[in-house]
């Protein structure tokens, strides 16, 4: 695991994995005390997302991470919560000290992520604290200004389609440290996700001057005007292309969940693969997004080539 992340082709070693056991689902080593129960089939991801969804949770470890930089919300919680969409406001120097400050905060939980280990001294770090104060101050100044817009905000909305995350959340709490970690968890679900997404596919755009062409064409459709929801929901290429950049590069490539009692996944079990699968309480189950997209037998002889039209 460290030699991929050195390498940075953790996700293709994972891949390698799955290929050499010649199983869509197995029992891996994945740190010097644990192993997975690791899995690329679309059947155990959905059961483990929505039927399971109550045997398998995020577990300890992962909240320990994130709970000391986001608090013990959106993204450190399981099951069901309400929420709603955040805007910033202020100078660029302090916005990109901000930045600066809210990326080195994430590294523990990166290394976590990444290693399944968690780094108790990562904590206890003083240059993260510090980083976590900028955070924590940056994000406090915007809520304050907010605060006092509140009343503007309000009344521009009558006559407005806009809504801003922060002011919405002012209608459940004015607790300014709860509206703080909501808006730090919105950052860090929404932030590298979509740069990542972005990314992907302009590097596929370089490429492809055709579907580049076609994809031009059908923006021109829209006569330099903003698009409405239902307008973005119709245009045909564009959901092609991030769809095909979403499954060749998935932006979250693989995920976990612990179970929390014994429990039952559809598919893995039995000599062909093909039975349900047991999956003791205490067991991490993983997941390869990755792989399973790569999958020749799900995508064809040529699932490894970008090809939006498919
Ligand atoms: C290409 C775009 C995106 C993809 C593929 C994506 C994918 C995902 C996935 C797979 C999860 C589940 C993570 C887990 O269970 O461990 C998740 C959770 C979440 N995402 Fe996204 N995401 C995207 C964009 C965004 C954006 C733009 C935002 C916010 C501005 C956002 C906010 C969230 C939040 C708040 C959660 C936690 C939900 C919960 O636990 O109930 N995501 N996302």
């Amino acid at each position: 695991m460290y030699n991929g992340l050195k390498s940075q082709t953790a996700l293709e070693r994972m891949q390698a994995r799955f290929d050499r056991s010649g199983a869509n689902t197995s029992e891996v080593a994945f740190s010097l005390r644990a192993t997975l129960f690791a899995t690329t089939e679309p059947e155990n991801l959905k059961t483990i997302l929505t039927l399971r969804f109550n045997d398998l949770e995020l577990g300890n470890e992962r909240k320990q991470v994130m709970i000391p930089f986001l608090g013990e919300e959106i993204l450190d919680t399981d099951g069901a919560r309400a929420y709603s969409p955040l805007q910033p406001g202020s100078s660029n120097q302090e916005a990109n000290e901000f930045v600066r400050a809210f990326t080195y905060s994430q590294s523990p939980s990166k290394a976590k992520a990444m290693t399944g280990v968690s780094w108790p001294r990562s904590f206890t770090n003083p240059r993260l604290k510090k980083q976590y104060k900028i955070v924590n101050d940056f994000v406090d100044t915007v809520i304050e200004k907010a605060m006092a817009n509140r009343e503007r905000y309000e009344k521009e909305k009558e006559h407005s389609n806009c809504r801003i995350f922060i002011y919405e959340l002012f209608n459940q709490t004015t607790n300014a440290a709860k509206i703080r970690v909501e808006s730090l968890n919105i950052l860090f679900a929404g932030r590298d996700i979509t740069a990542f997404l972005l990314s992907n596919v302009w590097f596929e755009l370089s490429r492809l001057p055709v579907v580049y062409a076609r994809l031009c064409a059908e923006i021109d459709t829209l006569n330099n005007e903003i698009p409405t929801f239902e307008q973005i929901q119709s245009l045909k290429c564009l959901r092609a292309l991030l769809n095909e950049s979403l499954r060749l590069y998935p932006v979250v490539p693989e995920n976990a969940r612990l179970a929390v009692c014994d429990t039952i996944l559809p598919v893995g079990g039995g000599p062909d693969g093909k039975s349900p699968v047991f999956v003791a309480k205490e067991k991490l189950a993983y997941w390869s997004v990755w792989t399973m997209h790569w999958r020749k037998d799900l995508y064809g002889k040529d699932a490894e080539e970008f090809r939006p039209e498919r």
